[in-house]
């Protein structure tokens, strides 16, 4: 999957920008503060995703702007598409989202179309922090290949929320004991279904990351 065009108008500091990648390799540079990074959240933007430096949707539109366009273009081996996305400042939680012409009611609804892999400094959090930042990666990709894997996870941590909170009730008496059993039964069910999941695609990385690892380390093992 490539991009080919990218347009951004009111987008940070983005004033009538105008893209056409290459289709292999494309290294930004520039001075500190040019708006690298908006590029790169621009386009993260459109894989309907939200960003990943935590911008608020209002500080998408520039300082002395009302609002903030995107449009994408990109293609892959099946087929062209394109996606544009438009926020009033006022408004920015209300965006005017596109896809191949079809209006989107949320950015969500883009996910899983434009498939955007980003690696930060912070990712570096997934080899040092916690194994929650590991989850979250493992899901996020999978729900890139899979979209219907976003419902499941946020149904599991709505069931671990309800959880949560017949636990305290039993602890301070309002619930009794046995009613933990249908969110248990729940939570297996839906809880393995993604142990599943994580394990596979974990396995098909291990495969990749193998062969990449041996290309950088000249065949030493880690
Ligand atoms: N809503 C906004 N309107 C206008 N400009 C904005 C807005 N939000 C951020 N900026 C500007 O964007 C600039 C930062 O852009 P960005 O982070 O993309 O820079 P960069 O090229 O990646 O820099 P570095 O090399 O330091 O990483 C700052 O000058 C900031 O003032
Ligand atoms: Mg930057």
């Amino acid at each position: 999957m490539i991009i080919t065009g990218l347009e951004a108008d009111g987008f940070k500091n983005l004033d009538s920008v105008k893209i056409f990648p290459d289709k292999r390799l494309n290294i930004f540079c520039g001075e500190n503060a040019q708006g690298k990074t908006n590029l790169i959240e621009a386009i993260w933007l459109c894989s309907g995703c939200k960003s990943f430096r935590g911008t608020k949707d209002k500080d998408f539109v520039a300082f002395e702007r009302e609002i903030a366009q995107l449009s994408l273009e990109f293609e892959d081996r099946r087929r062209k598409q394109d996606i544009s996305v438009a926020m009033q400042k006022l408004s920015a939680r209300d965006k005017n989202i596109f896809l191949n012409g079809v209006k989107q009611k949320l950015l969500s609804r883009l996910f899983g179309n434009l498939k955007c892999v980003i690696f930060t400094p912070a990712d570096l959090e997934l080899s040092k922090g916690s194994p929650e930042n590991r989850r979250s990666f493992l899901d996020l990709c999978i729900s890139q290949i899979k979209p219907a894997y976003r419902k499941v996870i946020e149904k599991y941590e709505a069931l671990v929320f309800q959880r949560n909170s017949l636990l305290k009730n039993i602890s301070s008496g309002i619930s009794k004991e046995n009613e933990l059993e249908v969110w248990d039964e729940q939570l297996s069910r839906i809880g393995s279904y993604i142990s599943v999941l994580r394990y596979n695609f974990t396995k098909k990385l291990n495969t990749y990351s193998k062969k990449l690892y041996k290309s950088i380390s000249g065949k030493r093992r880690a």
